[in-house]
């Protein structure tokens, strides 16, 4: 397969969009340090799961990235639990939408803290070891907002405009020794997420579900449905291939359209 011999830390992958790249890596071969806030014996269950599909070897590292000790501890004990991984999937993300006159400190510093400054702190300690071994791959899981705005995403904005401008510059850290660096930014997504966005839409059709659906993807998705979380697991697959090993610094959008607009 075409991961063999590659360990993956997947940052958020007990559920959403990181369990379909962890899934998808499995698939492909590679072992995958899975990573989460739930207790040791759920994340061990959910590697257990993750491990069987690919008859590789998985493991759970439990970490709080809001707790910059822990977000600084994360690739050490990710390293023990099986080895230092040579691919890094930054994902582990949050989301709070309000108006920034009254958005809330304290949401902005833990989007900061989660959504990027924790994929600093696992980039700088896992290159190092991929440096050494003369192969790397990062991939952050960014947003269409790390390309384009909409309101009351202040502190998802600046943290993710930031993480595709920090993946760009250690991608030129890093060009000429194997290891390459890029971002997803992946559209509407059908994950816990965006739950809160989707109950405040309905809201605005009394309750309706899916007529708040609809009316956030004609509002900014044209192929009007929500992406399979397995769609960023597919791409981030490909972007950790061989074929992949000539792109590096780039934000891929997918996103069904939305940035093309
Ligand atoms: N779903 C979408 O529409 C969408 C669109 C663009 C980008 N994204 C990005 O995709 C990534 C994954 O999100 P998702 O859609 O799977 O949502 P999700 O809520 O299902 O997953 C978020 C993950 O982050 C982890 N996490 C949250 N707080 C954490 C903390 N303090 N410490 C450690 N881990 C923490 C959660 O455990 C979870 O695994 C995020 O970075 C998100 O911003 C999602």
């Amino acid at each position: 397969m075409m991961l063999n011999g590659h360990t993956a830390l997947v940052t958020g992958s007990t559920q959403g969009i990181g369990l379909a790249i962890a899934q998808a890596l499995a698939r492909a071969g590679a072992d995958v340090i899975l990573h989460g806030i739930e207790d040791d014996t759920e994340g061990r269950a959910a590697a257990d799961r993750v491990a069987a599909l690919g008859g590789v070897r998985c493991a759970y590292v439990r970490a709080d990235l809001a707790q910059v000790d822990e977000a600084v501890g994360l690739l050490a004990a990710a390293s023990e639990e099986l080895r230092a991984p040579d691919i890094l999937i930054n994902n582990a993300g949050i989301q709070h939408t309000c108006p920034i006159e009254s958005f809330p400190l304290e949401r902005w510093d833990a989007i900061l803290a989660v959504n990027l400054s924790a994929a600093f702190l696992a980039m700088q300690a896992a290159l190092p070891a991929m440096r050494a071994r003369g192969w790397g791959r990062i991939v952050n899981i960014a947003s269409v907002h790390g390309l384009v705005a909409s309101v009351n995403k202040a502190a998802y904005l600046a943290a993710k405009h930031g993480l595709v401008g920090l993946s760009k510059g250690v991608a030129l850290e890093t060009a000429t020794q194997g290891i390459t660096v890029n971002c997803i930014c992946p559209g509407w997504t059908d994950t816990a997420i965006i739950q809160p966005q989707i109950e405040a839409r309905a809201r605005q059709f009394g309750g309706d579900r899916q007529a708040g659906i609809r009316d956030l993807l004609q509002e900014k998705q044209p192929n009007l449905s929500l992406l399979p979380p397995e769609r960023i697991g597919d791409v981030a697959v490909f972007l950790c291939s061989d074929a992949a090993a000539g792109i590096t610094g780039v934000a891929l959008p997918v996103d069904g359209g939305w940035t093309a607009q």
